[in-house]
Order: structure tokens, then C-alpha cells, then sequence
């Protein structure tokens, strides 16, 4: 089949690329003519793994085109999908559909009758019948049909996704369209890929509803590490225990930062904004906002107090920009409202991510760009681990002690092993777990004269106050006999 994607960024070149894999005919289409002059010549434009080898070999067989228009729509192509950007507003937390309508706008004049439109773009319960209008309103004799199938993919693992989604949905309650969409998915339903077939405005919530209960899962977990840090749990193997438990499953129950990316919080703004409209309040969405947000903003705290003492001439090295590993993607990182925090309270910030760079120079002012994680780390009194990168998870805790002027170590993400970190004088401060001193009973029961003038704000510190940093670090040290084997929860 011939088929047409528009707006060739993370969702529209992985479907592009993997439904040429599955054996179509996919023209690629982009308003940016850089990017697709760079994709004619074998530049990806975006970091997501196994694209490039996917989108070089569809495009050596010819299966595999790129465009700048729809001049080729009306040359056999049977569908077109939509997969430009829906980012927020910015007026209020409404989804800004300018690019998604404007695309409206160009298929009806370049089509010809037959063609189904289908948008793979995360759009608002009842899109679809706006872009029916606007098609019908700017070429009234052609025959067309609107379908929703939303994108469930991950970014890091898009391609994966793509080619064995747990689902497939299709949105339409026209036959003609649902049979060209069943054949386009044919090669994955013959593996057994579910389908399943809704009404139109039914997809489009699917979507949304989706990536709010995920989002809501993460806030769920974040507020349960913050329990086990004030109750001497560990949150890691709370959420296996709830993992386990098929009703509730263990994806997306990793304590961190806040959740980030193009898409939760975007997604959950703009269903608040579907629902406020509609007259109806959607309490447990908002909580799980509220609470991310509170998140993202509490984590310079938590470094500052790792830290201890006045921040001011203090360095930290935050490893990771992108909101998760395996992707470039910087939009809405937890890392960035990190950065500004400690940035306002004076200290020198030095960053590194490994796909992340490119991205972060143009959002970032007053951070020192490294060339790799220990160069990052060079001179730091602390290092944060903001990123699930493996690479970091690799780092070798003797390097670190070389090059770092601290022992302090904010892990956000619970990546590193934190027992060979602490057997080598680290203290790691870790997401939902509480402070462990067994050979510092004085500084458990908080009477301890280190424990005071550590704790920034003795309401949010679990058991003794809340930090280990600086001086106070050395102190504890010198207290455990030169062997902190502990991490110091914040
Ligand atoms: N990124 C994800 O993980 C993901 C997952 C599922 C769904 N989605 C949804 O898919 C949609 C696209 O997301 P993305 O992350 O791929 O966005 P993106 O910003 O990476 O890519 C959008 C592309 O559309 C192009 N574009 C914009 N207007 C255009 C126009 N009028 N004509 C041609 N091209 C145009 C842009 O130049 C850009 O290359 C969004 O609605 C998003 O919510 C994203």
C-alpha cells in the first residue's frame, strides 16, 4: 500500500520507517526542508535507537521516501496520517492544533477522492470532526474519510512499540476506512497484535486516558517513596511487591524525579482542558499534576541540602538532560528545573548527557557543557544522576573519587549501586529511602549537633535531618571510622 505520513519528527519517521519495514510504500513528509534534505542524504535527525539502520535500509530499497509537500497525494496514496506536533497552547492548557489543522487544509487541496486521513497525532476528544470540516470547507466536492489511531509508542523503545504494540486502536465508524486500516496493520495483527476497533472520539480519549493514568502512576509512586523515606521502607522493594500484583503491573511504578517528555505533561494539561470544558472535574488528574510539578521543583532542594552549608561556590555535576534514557528528547526533563534551582541558589552547574547536548545548548545559559560524565564530575562536590543512562550506571566509583572534590552523590533515578559507592567513602543519597546509621545512634535520634544546622527544613527531612554534605560529610565519616557504608536519604 501507498501511504503518506505528514510531520516527520519522533512519532511520524518510527511509524514512517517501521510500516516501510512491514513492507508499504511511505512517502515522509516535513515542512522542514533541513531536515528533510538531511533525511534524502542519510541524516537522522533525532537519536532513537535502531532509526537510522530501519530508515537506511527502507530507504535503499525505495520503500522509503521524503518530501517537503503533498504534491505525490494524489499518486495512489490510499491513507494519510497525521503526525505533526500538538504541543500546549501556551494560552491556557488547551493542545495548540494549528499544525494539525493546517495539514487539514493542505491534503484537501492536494487529494484526491477516496483518501482516508488519519491522525496519529495526540488530538482532543472530537478532532476529528474538526478536521472533517475544515477539509469539507476548503474542497467541498471531495470525498474523504477522518480516522483516529493514536500513538502508544515510548520514546527509547519507539521501534519496539511500533512493530509489537500491546494494541492497536482504530477510531472510525466507516467501513471503508477500517478495512484500510486493518490491511495497512495486517503484518502485525497476522502476529497476533490485538485490534481494536472503537468509535472515533473513542480512540482519541483512549490516548489521553492512557497517558494520564500512567502519569498519575508515577505521581503515585513518587509520594509512596516519599513515605518510605519518613518510615524506614525502600521504595524499590515496595514497588516490587505492588508489581507483582497483575492488577496493577511493575511498569511505571520507578520512583524518580517527576516524569517529564513531550508527552504526560502536555497530555494531562490538555484532557484537564477537554474536561473543563465539558463540565467535568477530573480530581485524580489534577492531584497527579500538582504532584509532579511540587516533584520536579523539590529535587534542587534535595541537592542543596545534600550539599550542606551555603551553597554559593559550590559545583555540581548533573549527569542526564533528556526526561528519560535512550532518546535526545530534553522537553520537559526534570534535569532543567534542577538546574534553575541550584542555579538560583549560586551554584556552578556542569551537565552532561549523551544524546542530550545538542538539544539542551539552545535551553540552557550559565552551565558548563562537558565532553562526558567524568568531565562533568571534575571538581564536583556533588554528582546527580538526573538520567537513566546505562552509562552512568557503569561509572566506576574510583574514577569519580578522582576527579570529584566531594563525596556527595543525589542519585534520582536509584541507578547506581550504592554499597560500592559507600564502601569506597560516597555518601548516595537515593529516592525513597530512609537515612541508615546504625553506628550513629545519636544521629538517628536527631541530637546529634551535626544533625542541626544540616537540616534546611526540618519538616521534609526523614529521621535526623536531611543532609551529609560538605564538611558534615567528612564529619560523619570521621564518626563512622572512615567507612560511611549508608545512604543518607533526604
Ligand atoms: N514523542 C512521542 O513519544 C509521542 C508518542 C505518542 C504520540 N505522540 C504524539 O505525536 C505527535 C507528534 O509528536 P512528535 O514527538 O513526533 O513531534 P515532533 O515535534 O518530534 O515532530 C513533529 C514534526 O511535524 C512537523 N510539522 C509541523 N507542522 C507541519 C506541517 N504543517 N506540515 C508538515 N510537517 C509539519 C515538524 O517540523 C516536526 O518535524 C504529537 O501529537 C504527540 O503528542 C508523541
Amino acid at each position: 500500500m501507498k501511504l503518506m505520513i505528514v510531520g516527520s519528527g519522533y512519532v511520524g519517521l518510527v511509524a514512517g520507517a517501521c510500516l516501510s519495514e512491514l513492507g508499504h510504500a511511505i512517502v515522509c513528509v516535513d515542512r522542514d526542508m533541513t531536515k528533510i534534505n538531511g533525511l534524502r542524504s542519510g541524516v537522522i535527525p533525532i537519536f532513537e535507537p535502531g532509526l537510522d539502520e530501519l530508515i537506511l535500509r527502507n530507504a535503499a530499497a525505495g520503500r522509503l521516501t521524503f518530501a517537503s509537500d503533498l504534491a505525490e497525494l494524489n499518486q495512489g496514496v490510499e491513507a494519510v496520517f497525521i503526525a505533526v506536533g500538538t504541543p500546549p497552547s501556551g494560552i491556557d492548557q488547551s493542545a495548540d492544533l494549528s499544525s494539525v489543522y493546517a495539514v487539514a487544509r493542505d491534503v484537501a487541496r492536494a487529494a484526491s477522492s477516496g483518501l482516508v486521513v488519519v491522525t496519529k497525532s495526540t488530538v482532543p476528544v472530537g478532532t476529528g470532526d474538526k478536521i472533517a470540516d475544515i477539509m469539507r470547507s476548503t474542497a467541498p466536492a471531495l470525498r474523504f474519510r477522518v480516522a483516529s489511531n493514536p500513538e502508544f509508542l515510548r520514546e527509547g523503545n519507539a521501534i519496539g512499540d511500533f512493530m509489537a504494540p500491546d494494541r492497536i486502536v482504530i477510531g472510525t465508524d466507516d467501513d471503508q476506512a477500517s478495512d484500510v486500516l486493518e490491511r495497512i496493520y495486517a503484518p502485525l495483527t497476522a502476529r497476533g497484535t490485538p485490534l481494536l476497533s472503537t468509535s472515533r472520539r473513542a480512540a482519541e480519549l483512549v490516548k489521553y486516558a492512557s497517558n494520564c493514568f500512567l502519569a498519575t502512576k508515577i505521581s503515585f509512586i513518587n509520594e509512596v517513596a516519599d513515605l518510605c523515606e519518613a518510615v524506614d521502607a525502600d521504595i524499590d522493594e515496595v514497588a516490587a511487591g505492588m508489581g507483582l500484583d497483575r492488577r496493577i503491573g511493575s511498569a511505571f511504578l520507578n520512583a524518580g524525579p517527576g516524569y517529564g517528555g513531550s508527552c504526560f505533561p502536555k497530555d494531562c494539561d490538555a484532557m484537564l482542558a477537554t474536561a473543563g470544558s465539558n463540565g467535568v472535574k477530573l480530581n485524580v488528574v489534577s492531584s497527579a499534576v500538582a504532584a509532579n510539578t511540587a516533584r520536579k521543583n523539590a529535587m534542587a532542594m534535595r541537592v542543596l541540602r545534600a550539599l550542606g552549608g551555603g551553597a554559593e561556590g559550590k559545583v555540581v555535576a548533573v549527569l542526564g538532560l533528556t526526561f528519560k534514557a535512550d532518546t535526545d528528547d530534553v522537553r520537559e526533563a526534570p534535569a532543567f528545573a534542577l538546574i534553575e534551582g541550584l542555579k538560583k541558589a549560586g551554584v556552578s552547574v556542569r551537565v552532561f548527557d549523551p544524546q542530550g547536548m545538542t538539544h539542551a545548548r539552545r535551553m540552557l545559559t550559565d552551565v558548563e557543557f562537558c565532553d562526558s560524565a567524568l568531565d562533568a564530575c571534575l571538581g564536583a562536590d556533588c554528582t546527580v544522576i538526573a538520567t537513566e543512562w546505562s552509562e552512568f550506571r557503569a561509572l566506576e566509583v574510583k574514577s569519580l573519587a578522582r576527579v570529584m572534590r566531594g563525596r556527595t552523590i543525589v542519585d534520582l533515578r536509584n541507578l547506581l549501586d550504592h554499597d560500592t559507592f559507600a564502601d569506597e567513602g560516597f555518601i548516595v543519597h537515593r529516592i525513597g529511602r530512609t537515612a541508615r546509621l546504625p553506628a550513629l545512634p545519636a544521629l538517628a535520634r536527631g541530637g546529634d549537633p551535626l544533625a542541626a544546622p544540616m537540616a534546611a527544613n526540618s519538616e521534609d527531612v526523614s529521621v535526623f535531618g536531611s543532609n551529609a554534605g560538605g564538611s558534615a560529610e567528612s564529619a560523619l565519616r570521621r564518626r563512622a571510622g572512615g567507612h560511611v557504608g549508608y545512604g543518607v536519604t533526604l
